[in-house]
């Protein structure tokens, strides 16, 4: 069987393969400790269940849904962002729902690309940028994000010929995996910069809700202009504690939330409709839970912070996000490092490197587990290095 050509230009997820890998160790009884994906030990509040519950058992609720959505989950995702961003958005015509952000920015490459066109992707960064890029057919640059600029991109240091040809620009913060979070003065440099080249910024935002020590992420479309540059992709999955869920929002720019359904009315046909039910009543909903949640996070970064920065590893403490990104020991690559880790200790974190040339050098820790097991976990990784 013969397939595309495209598809051997870009590689499978890499959290399915090393699943895999893992599940095995599992098997053969070997008590792995996987930091690896970021799916948290979490649970969605009851009130989220119970409204999903009621609105499956309702006979009507499994015909074809409308692929645009029904319009009160559209409503709750516009008030959901005037109240927490104070961002007005026009439900019928700036907002999309997804089956998760993952859906949605993997179809916004075909939505915004020319087969040959320019994508400015950072590095490192979540790998379905890379991959959505490549299955469009567009070219891509990548934007190096370094430790002494705060990994944030430097626009300045992009070309302006590079800065012309772009189409895109992807942005993710608090990001995934540096865990480092966008200061106001950077999206408002963005979306000047995206005016004077004429590039749509798309802005990934899954982890707005996962704040710590008192830090409160802003979205992009917060700032004068963004909307006429942009749109924003956020999550239900890490901020309600419901990642199988596939639940997500595409808003901001009209034409491009436009371009969408109509890539959406053939691609997937919309949003399973107690789903749709119950994403409304969550966003309409409670968020008190956010805040014990969020403090279990800091907690679990505590000890993870200290038990790297003991065995002599450098780390910034993360504002957001439930992912710590530390240097690996000098003499060993990424990749050397967390796998030798895996075999001897049976402890699993991502080498930086998968994520991109700029993240050699790096790993990234998920606090997916309760305190006590990343204190094992750190205990482990301490009797690796001596
Ligand atoms: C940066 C980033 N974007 C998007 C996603 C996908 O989120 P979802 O579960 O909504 O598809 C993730 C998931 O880990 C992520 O880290």
């Amino acid at each position: 069987m013969k397939l595309a050509q495209r598809m051997d230009q870009f590689k499978g997820y890499l959290g399915t393969e090393m699943n895999v890998r893992l599940t095995k160790m599992k098997e053969e009884g070997k008590d792995v400790i996987n930091l690896g994906l970021g799916d948290p030990d979490v649970t969605p509040p009851q009130h989220l269940l119970d409204a999903l519950k009621e609105a499956v058992c309702e006979p009507h609720h499994h015909h074809y849904p409308s692929f645009y959505s029904i319009r009160p989950l559209r409503t709750a995702i516009a008030d959901w962002y005037q109240r927490r961003f104070g961002v007005k958005l026009d439900p019928d015509t700036e907002v999309i729902p997804l089956l998760g952000a993952s859906e949605g920015l993997f179809h916004i490459h075909l939505c915004l690309l020319d087969v040959g066109d320019v994508a400015l992707v950072p590095d490192p960064s979540y790998p379905s940028y890379e991959a959505g890029v490549k299955l469009a057919g567009g070219q891509i640059e990548w934007v190096p994000l370094l430790r002494k600029n705060g990994f944030l991109p430097d626009l300045d240091s992009i070309p302006a010929d590079v800065a012309r040809k772009a189409r895109m620009i992807w942005v993710n913060y608090p990001n995934n995996p540096t865990g480092a979070v966008a200061t106001p003065e950077f999206f408002r440099r963005l979306i000047d910069w995206a005016k004077t080249y004429d590039v749509v910024v798309v802005s990934d935002t899954p982890y707005s809700e996962i704040c710590l020590d008192g830090y409160c992420a802003p979205s992009f479309l917060e700032f004068e202009g963004a909307k006429e540059v942009g749109v924003e992709l956020h999550s239900l999955s890490k901020s309600y504690n419901c990642c199988g869920w596939r639940a997500g929002m595409l808003v901001g720019n009209r034409e491009v939330v436009a371009g969408m359904a109509k890539i959406k009315s053939h691609a997937d046909r919309g949003m399973y409709y107690p789903m749709q039910v119950a994403v409304t009543k969550a966003l309409n909903g409670p968020v008190d839970f956010m805040e014990e949640r969020n403090q279990a996070f800091q907690e679990r970064r505590d000890v993870v912070v200290k038990g790297l920065r003991k065995v002599g590893l450098e780390v910034d403490i993360p504002k957001a996000t439930f992912y710590v990104w530390s240097t690996v020991p000098k003499g060993y690559t990424s990749s050397d490092f967390c796998f030798k880790v895996l075999d001897a200790a049976n402890v699993w974190m991502i080498p930086g490197s998968m994520y991109g040339r700029h993240g050699e050098g790096y790993l990234r820790i998920a606090l997916t587990h309760p305190v006590d097991r990343l204190a094992e976990a750190m205990e482990r990784l301490k009797k690796f290095m001596s």
